[in-house]
């Protein structure tokens, strides 16, 4: 697997040394000053071979890639019964967008725009205190990546929570529509403070594994369920960029506005990157350029 390890090698020199990085999020403020000039790749195959370049130690925000794992969390807690509160459909609009809420009665279309993952928040919540919530999550993370230096950024999440005026509009539409169990704050509080873990592209790289199904990956939930989710990040994982990045990709995968992107090649590897400037979606620029370049060498696709 040297070949491996020679294209991501060659996939990062050349990201570094072309000039266009994109925007980074500025909505939050905390993260609108990270330099959008860096870049990291890790791979890890299912025995657990590892395989990294670039920027590969550097924590950034995992923002909309926990969502992946609150949704396990979630389907765990609550099985199928949370599919009453959120669909499984493609959004086709931006991950914070308002109106097709509206239209669809306070239902989130799919657990991955920010109205959706917010419900998913509120479910695993029902009840219990914030902070024994916040920590199974960033245990269920830790135990994915078998790594205990994995940490929430109390900046990132306090700096959302006092910007984060669309996100209040979509919980409050969601509790006039009776889909929120939570007050607004409580669960957005939970939201915020999940959206800010921090991993480098080699943890996240690793927490992805209980998604690869082969015999060596930590076993978190059932292959049924990992399919299913695998199924979920493929049509839903990139909002209204998911057609474009499953056409030039070809393989379920999460972004988040921090930057990151987890793919998953199914029973073979977990492939993290990172590159903070985004497009016109709201997902990484050069990640998203990347990945679809990792995909054709090595000739990874479900399809
Ligand atoms: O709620 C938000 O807007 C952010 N905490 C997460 C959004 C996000 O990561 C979208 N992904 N590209």
């Amino acid at each position: 697997m040297t070949d491996l390890q020679s294209i991501l090698t060659r996939l990062s020199d050349d990201m570094h040394s072309d000039g266009d990085w994109g925007d980074v999020a500025a909505y939050i403020p905390e993260l609108a000053g990270v330099d959008p000039a860096q870049f990291g790749i890790a791979a890890v195959l299912a025995d657990g071979t590892t395989f990294t370049a670039g920027d590969t130690d550097v924590p950034f925000s995992a923002q909309s890639i926990t969502k992946v794992f609150t949704l396990a969390i979630a389907l765990g807690r609550s099985g199928d019964q949370l599919w009453t509160r959120v669909g499984r459909e493609p959004s086709g609009r931006a991950f914070n967008s308002i109106v097709q809420l509206e239209q669809e009665q306070g239902r989130p279309r799919n657990p991955f725009i920010n109205a959706g993952a917010i419900a998913v928040t509120d479910e695993i919540l029902a009840g219990r205190a914030p902070r024994d919530t916040l920590a199974e999550i960033v245990q269920f993370i830790r135990a994915a990546a078998d790594d205990r230096d994995i940490h929430i950024n109390d900046a990132v999440a306090r700096s959302e929570f006092a910007h984060g005026h669309r996100n209040f509009a979509l919980a409050h539409f969601m509790a006039s529509c009776g889909n929120l169990k939570n007050t607004p704050e409580r669960t957005l509080g939970t939201y915020f403070h999940h959206c800010a873990i921090e991993m480098s592209v080699l943890q996240l790289a690793r927490a992805g594994l209980f998604l690869v199904e082969a015999a060596e990956a930590p076993r978190l939930i059932s292959a049924g369920r990992m399919r299913r989710l695998n199924a979920l990040m493929m049509t839903c994982g990139h909002y209204d960029g998911s057609g474009d990045f499953a056409y030039r990709v070809g393989l379920p995968a999460k972004s988040g506005v921090g930057g990151g992107i987890l793919a998953i090649v199914p029973g073979r590897a977990s492939v993290a990157v990172w590159s903070p400037g985004l497009n016109r979606y709201g997902n990484s620029l050069k990640g998203t350029e990347a990945m679809a370049r990792l995909a054709r060498e090595m000739d990874w696709s479900v399809f």
